[in-house]
């Protein structure tokens, strides 16, 4: 006899352990699946995310940026250190607690609101007859063999790391966003096979702790989804900070031996070249987990990439089966599956939930940091959408001097006529932070006016936001 639900989550990332904790908070009886195992074996919950993605990744940023501080910005400070030294070991450990306290913290909360977590692998069994109930009978495969059955189920199963044709992941020297988090010396040489976020933010870890970073990406654009005078902007700095970026690439034969990775690769102008590294971290994108979900078995459709197909509610082919976060179209985005997630929640609760897809914010924590929400220049000019743009350097911002961190601008782009906000783009320091309120902004269709009348506190790095959209009206008080 199987054991009912009215709700089972299959995946416990981002998307399904806030979409589990939302549906109990609604009053449903929920269970929540992950397979995920930590080094002892036990379950480790937060998905990519928390295990090997947003959390660990940020968590290594800090350290490298603290060792990068010391070794290269104190001095400016009138602060000498002698003896400095690197600890990756201690580095890594660090970083390890940081994760199990986030895993620890989602048990936690599983526990604070009931829902039934089941440790193992699930996979669908078939429909139940609608006499019997109705809904899905999931196996879960972990330490022993469950039978549930849910009334309704969320797939939230996320996504793995793409690895190039013909040159699958060792993890020791052909590393996924994993394997990169989890080199234990610094590499004296470290390839990188694309310039997105992945690949950027864990260059600049590496290079900060002293790795020679090479960069391959095969568009002839650094950063094609970012605006572009935000991207030239980013890749000024990270020019100057000694990553090799190399764009227009074709990657060709990769071969491994003791001493290290060769890559053969042309330029952009087709010349012949080699890149012999130690490490080679390959992040060219990720792919949709539908594998072993059984989808078969229901008849649940997946597109051309293996992706669920949904519509935009996250509602699936089947009556009952919803799916959220990387598993289905749209961006990859942690908290873009935790929006999908609750929305779901409530929408089967009868409540209306709601994402916004155009105020989805996006972070690339390098350093500097970039973000952005809605549209850039260059999709606005394309759409022949008629605007103003304010930019804002942080050189003349009184707080980013104090912090000297002064790399970057914020920039705001508004309707020509209404002057809603259309878009802020942002490369420089706390990005990731500032990129909020404008967030808040665009949501309540704010615009570019009422930014500008709105006190900033003095001095802080938000008074650049404002700035900006002063300058949308050409009257920046401080440039
Ligand atoms: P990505 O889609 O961001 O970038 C992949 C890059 O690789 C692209 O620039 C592409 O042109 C290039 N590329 C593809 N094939 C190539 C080839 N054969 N040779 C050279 N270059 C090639 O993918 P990435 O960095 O792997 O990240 C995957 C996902 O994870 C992204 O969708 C991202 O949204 C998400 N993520 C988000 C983070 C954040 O929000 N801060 C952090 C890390 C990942």
């Amino acid at each position: 006899m199987s054991e009912q639900f009215d709700v089972i989550v299959i995946g416990g990332g981002p998307g399904g352990y806030v979409a589990a904790i939302r549906a109990a908070q609604l009053g449903m009886n929920v269970a929540c699946v992950d397979e995920w195992k930590n080094s002892k074996g036990g379950p480790a919950l937060g998905g990519t995310c928390t295990n090997v993605g947003c959390i660990p990744s940020k968590a290594l940023l800090q350290s490298s940026e603290h060792f990068d501080h010391a070794g290269h910005h104190f001095a400016e400070h009138g602060i000498s250190v002698s003896g400095l030294s690197l600890d990756v070991t201690r580095m890594v450990a660090r970083k390890d607690t940081v994760v199990k306290q986030n895993n620890d913290g989602i048990a936690y909360l599983f526990k604070k609101n009931k829902v039934s977590f089941f440790h193992g692998r699930a996979s669908f069994v078939k429909a139940v007859n609608s006499t019997d109930g109705g809904g899905y009978e999931i196996k879960v495969i972990g330490a022993a063999e469950e039978a549930l059955a849910g009334k309704q189920i969320i797939v939230a199963t996320g996504s793995s790391a793409r690895a190039l044709p013909g040159t699958p992941f060792d993890e020791d020297m052909i590393l996924s966003n994993d394997g990169a988090l989890r080199i234990g010396a610094v590499p004296k040489k470290l390839g990188l096979i694309g310039s997105g976020v992945i690949g950027l933010e864990m260059g600049s870890v590496w290079r900060r702790l002293g790795a020679e970073v090479t960069v391959l990406e095969a568009l002839p654009i650094f950063l094609g989804a970012v605006d572009e005078q935000i991207a030239k902007e980013a890749h000024k700095a990270f020019v100057k900070q000694g990553l090799k970026i190399e764009l227009g690439v074709s990657v060709g034969d990769i071969n491994k031996s003791k001493k290290g990775v060769s890559v053969a690769w042309t330029n952009a102008k087709g010349d012949p070249q080699a890149l012999e590294v130690d490490k080679l971290i390959v992040s060219i994108g990720r792919v949709p987990n539908t594998v072993g979900l059984n989808a078969e078995a229901v008849g649940l459709q997946l597109d051309e990439r293996g992706a669920i197909v949904v519509d935009d509610q996250c509602r699936t082919s089947l009556a009952g089966v919803w799916a959220v976060g990387d598993v289905v179209r749209g961006p990859m985005l942690a908290h873009k599956a935790e929006e999908e997630g609750v929305a779901v929640a409530e929408r089967m609760a009868g409540q209306h939930g709601h994402v916004n897809f155009n105020t989805i914010p996006w972070v690339i924590y390098t350093n500097p940091e970039i973000a952005w929400v809605g549209q850039t220049e260059q999709q606005l000019k394309a759409a022949g959408r008629a605007y103003k743009a304010g930019t804002f350097p942080f050189l003349a911002n009184g707080r980013a001097r104090a912090l000297g961190d002064t790399t970057g601008m914020v920039k705001m782009l508004a309707d020509a006529a209404t002057d809603e906000i259309l878009g802020v783009h942002i490369v420089g320091p706390m990005a990731s932070e500032l990129i909020a309120e404008c967030v808040v902004a665009m949501e309540f269709r704010a615009s570019s006016e009422d930014i500008a009348r709105i006190c900033h506190a003095h001095p802080s790095l938000s008074e650049a936001t404002k700035e900006a959209a002063l300058a949308v009206d050409k009257r920046t008080l401080n440039f």
